[in-house]
Formats: C-alpha cells, structure tokens, sequence
C-alpha cells in the first residue's frame, strides 16, 4: 500500500521533457503558464507542463507597453530564477525581440546563451517561413525551439496591433504556412496566439506536433495563459481570451490598507512581533 503511494507520487513528480510533451500530440490538453520567479514557478509547478518564462516579463512586472524593450540578460536572469523553482515542469525561455532575428548565427549565440545561463529545457521564439531557416539551425545543433505563430507580440508595430488573425482567407493561408514550416523544420512544440478557431483547429490537424493556444480556442493540443491575468495581478488591459481565478489585486490592496492603519494607529508592531519584550502583560500588584 505504501509502496503504491509512492510510485504514485513519484510518477506525479517525474520531470516532464521534450520528447515526452512532443508525444502527447492529439492527448490530454497540455497545461502551460508564464513564470517570471522562483517563488512563481515553485507555486505553479506541480499543477503545470510548461512553465514559459515569457517576454511578457517587461510589461507585466516592468511596465513596458510592449515587449520589445527586454533584453537578453533579463530572459536570463528571470530563466535562472524560474528553473531554481520549478521541480517536474518544462521550463522553456522566450527569446527576446533582436536577439534572434538577424541571422542563424546570431540566434545560436543567443540560444546558447540562454540554455548555458538558465539550465532551461528550451527556448521559444516568434515566427513561421521565415525563421525556418533559424529554427533548423538551432534544433540540428541541440537547441529546443517552440514555435510561435498568429499574432506575435514582437512583430506589433508592422501588424498594425494587437488583432485576431485568420479571418481572412489569404492571412489563415499564410499562418497555416508559418505553422507547417516551423514544425517542418524541428520545432517540438508551437503556440497559436490570436488567431480563430477554424485555423487553429487546422493548423493543430496539420502538423505533428503539439499546438499550444493562447486565444485560440480548445482546438488546440494545449493552453497558456500569462499568470499575472488569470489570478488579477495583472489588470492594466484584459485580452477577451483571458480567464480570472482570483482577484489577488484586491486581496493585495486590502492588505496593504490594513498593515498600514496599524501602524499609524499604533498596533503594530505587537508585543508578539518584538525582540526583548515583554510578551505577557505585567501582572497588577497588590
Ligand atoms: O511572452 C509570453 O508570455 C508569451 C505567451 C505565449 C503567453 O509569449
């Protein structure tokens, strides 16, 4: 009996990799969430596959209006902060805007980087045709890539904003063909973001490897939603695809009122919270 417990948990707590969240294409929907720290990732670890330490850092904890200010070190550092915390979940680093894009070489350098600094299992970077090319180069020389297709954040000033995609019939053609080439040239994983469900269903039916939506519908082999959305952390914009579980904005805002009616009131520090005090009130003589 307590044998069976532990090969249970054990199980429960195998690390997941690569090749074994590449398998489960078509499976039970894979669970994905951004991490930026250590105390994040320690929290969501056990309940997720992927924990996607995601460019969305600069906008979500460092007021950036878009992602394209965040800097290779800052990947860095917050990659290594998130697989210090992270036990059984994927870690996988998002690559940041101009550290990939200028030629093969370059994204190695960067990727490499990035593997060596953090420990994580892969990176992810944005782009379909025409990062193939860079995608093959990474992945023939041992560097995990996810893919990412449809809307993509870093690409935001030439889009003309943040909009679904695949209305149209010449755009969903063309992110189709993103999606077939990314996963044509090794990535083992590729996020679908914006784009409508009839797309997504058959871009996730095209290729082999497992789709991760991220307002995409459930068509796709998985989800990713930012943290800091699904818990109220976060509540500068709320994208329509976004789910709340929690309103830990008020929660923080409450208890930040209250500790600070304390002190000016005089009631904290308590007796309880001091050194060389007194913990019990003086016994009345007499
Ligand atoms: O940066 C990010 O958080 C992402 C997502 C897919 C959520 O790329």
């Amino acid at each position: 009996m307590v044998y069976a417990l532990d090969m249970k948990t054990a199980a429960a707590k195998q690390a997941v990799t690569v090749a074994g969240l590449r398998a489960r294409k078509g499976g039970v929907p894979i669970v994905c969430l951004t991490a930026y720290t250590a105390l994040m990732a320690k929290l969501l670890d056990e309940h997720v596959d992927i924990l996607l330490v995601g460019d969305s850092v600069g906008m979500v904890l460092y007021g950036m209006e878009t992602t394209l200010g965040v800097t290779l070190e800052m990947m860095i550092a917050h990659g290594s902060a998130v697989r210090r915390g992270a036990e059984r979940a994927l870690v996988i680093v998002d690559m940041p805007f101009g550290s990939y894009q200028e030629s093969s070489q370059a994204a190695f350098r960067s990727c490499s980087q990035v593997m060596k600094k953090t420990g994580a299992a892969g990176v992810k970077l944005e782009g379909g045709a025409d990062m193939a090319e860079t995608i093959r180069f990474l992945t023939r020389r041992g560097i995990p890539v996810m893919g990412h297709v449809g809307l993509m954040p870093q690409s935001v000033n030439i889009a003309g904003g943040y909009r679904s995609h695949g209305k149209e019939a010449k755009d969903a053609r063309r992110i189709l063909g993103d999606a077939k080439a990314v996963a044509k040239a090794g990535a083992f994983a590729i996020v679908i973001e914006g784009t409508v469900e009839p797309l997504a269903r058959e871009i996730t039916k095209a290729v082999p490897v497992p789709t991760i939506g991220i307002g995409a519908s459930p068509a796709c082999d998985g989800q990713i939603l930012v943290t800091e959305d699904i818990i109220g952390l976060f509540s500068e914009f709320t994208p329509r695809f976004v789910k709340r579980y929690a309103e830990l904005d008020q929660q923080i805002s409450a208890a930040a009122e209250a500790y600070a009616g304390d002190v000016r009131a005089g009631r904290f520090p308590g007796p309880e919270h001091c050194f060389g005090v007194n913990k019990k009130p003086a016994k009345k003589k007499g």
